[in-house]
């Protein structure tokens, strides 16, 4: 997108959140105002922890040219440049929790290497109390934040443009992006510490609106020009409710490649809200905007408003089998299918799935007790007849009464994709 468009956004979004603002309503932008109360009332009570030591603009080490650091065996992996992508194949007998070697990487530019003992977190900005036009850092080291109460939890983390590639093969829309497949996300345990108990600690404003995280990783360049480092606003409620500063992921330190020594988790958001390698966050009294929710992770095109949707924020459902597309099956011998179906908007209620192309559907047996947040596993037993390809299909209902469509709404950046995916196989 030409950077006038870009700024023609940006103003468009800054507009919409400054009439949210002055309305009252800035604050509780995706999360109900009763619940904001109630985290509001929480924050007022905190205290702020001292916290000494200049803020420090030090930029990360850098050990190499290659963007992910750790291995991408083929056979767990596709490579999308900067970005690997996990193979649903690879997913088969493991657990409910991606391990973090078969996790999907999405970097937009590489890995730095950084030492947690030099790391420091600074919160900075209008939002934070202290006299008016101060500016007020406040740091945080890694021991300080591993000193603080920890939280652990279960939550799934998928890029936006997930599955982006059926847009083209299943809906002939030409769409711009990294041509994931179903492939662009997992599930990890993640501990670490609310971001609410920091922003408290920091010395949070009853005037702050938006908080915005930015990465340690390199400044990304796109179509020429410089977009600076990775950096997405989070409007406060969501900042208060659930999200966490994750140092640990399934039990291990968070692996470089997935943020280490730390990183922002939104639960239920699309992935670019989740800011790896996180070295500030700023606290804003205004609506802040970065290419991050202008730009980018926006719905454009004909279906959409003029100037973009809403900068996303949940995730859709989804459904996958952990079967390489084209697997081959001897007709007449029994097979059992697995998979997983998931959704950012509620638990997973059901899933049916189709053997001869969606003709006829039968109910998956749900292997877990449904999770918000996180994926279930199901099967369904097969035995197919008659030699010849076949198109598998799975589609999920969520708690909150959302399906998969035949059909996902097209926009240009092709996010978002929630219709149900024809997986082709072969039977001989
Ligand atoms: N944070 C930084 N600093 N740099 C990035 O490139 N990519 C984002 C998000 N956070 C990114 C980032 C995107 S688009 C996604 S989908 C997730 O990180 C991917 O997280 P993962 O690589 O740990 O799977």
């Amino acid at each position: 997108m030409p950077a006038s468009a870009a700024r023609h956004d940006e103003t468009a979004y800054d507009r919409h959140r400054l009439r949210q603002w002055l309305a009252g309503d800035a604050r509780a932008d995706g999360v109900g105002r009763r619940r904001l109360l109630t985290l509001l009332a929480a924050t007022a009570a905190a205290t702020a922890l001292p916290t000494p030591g200049p803020a420090r603009a030090d930029g990360p080490r850098r050990a190499s040219d290659a963007t992910i650091v750790k291995p991408l065996p083929p056979e767990s992996f596709i490579l999308r440049g900067t970005n690997a992508e996990t193979r649903w194949e690879a997913l088969r007998g493991t657990g409910r929790l991606t391990p973090n070697d078969l996790f999907f990487v999405r970097n937009h530019t590489a890995t730095p290497l950084l030492d947690a003992h030099d790391w420091r977190l600074r919160l900075w900005g209008s939002g934070l109390r202290g006299a008016p036009g101060e500016d007020r850092p406040v740091e945080f080291g890694y021991d300080d934040l591993r000193a603080l109460p920890s939280v652990t939890r279960t939550a799934f983390l998928e890029c936006a443009g997930n599955g982006r590639t059926y847009y083209a093969s299943q809906q002939g829309e030409a769409v711009t992006g990294t041509a994931w497949t179903l492939g662009a996300v997992g599930v990890a345990r993640w501990r670490g510490v609310r971001l609410a108990d920091v922003l408290r600690r920091a010395g949070l404003s009853s005037r702050a609106v938006d908080v915005q995280p930015r990465g340690l990783d390199a400044e990304y360049v796109s179509g020429g020009e410089n977009l600076g480092r990775v950096r997405r606003p989070l409007p406060l409620a969501k900042a208060l409710d659930d999200v966490l500063l994750a140092y640990e992921m399934n039990g291990e330190p968070l692996p470089p490649d997935h943020g280490y020594p730390v990183r922002v988790l939104v639960p239920s958001w699309v992935g670019i809200a989740s800011v790896k390698w996180v070295g500030d966050i700023e606290v804003s009294a205004q609506p802040l905007f970065s290419p991050w929710n202008t730009t980018f992770y926006r719905l454009f095109g004909s279906a959409h408003p003029e100037g973009g949707s809403a900068p996303l924020t949940r995730q859709t459902v989804k459904s996958a089998f952990e079967l390489v597309r084209g697997a081959a099956f001897p007709a007449g011998a029994g097979q059992v299918l697995h998979g997983r179906s998931w959704s950012g908007a509620g638990a997973i209620a059901r899933v049916d799935v189709s053997t001869d192309g969606g003709a006829n559907w039968r109910p998956a047996r749900l292997h877990d007790r449904p999770r918000p947040d996180s994926w279930t596993r199901w099967s369904v037993p097969w035995r197919p007849v008659a030699p010849g390809p076949v198109e598998l299909l799975a589609r999920a209902t969520d708690t909150a009464g959302r399906s998969q469509p035949d059909v996902a709404v097209p926009n240009a950046q092709g996010y978002l994709f929630d219709a149900v995916v024809r997986h082709p196989v072969t039977v001989y």
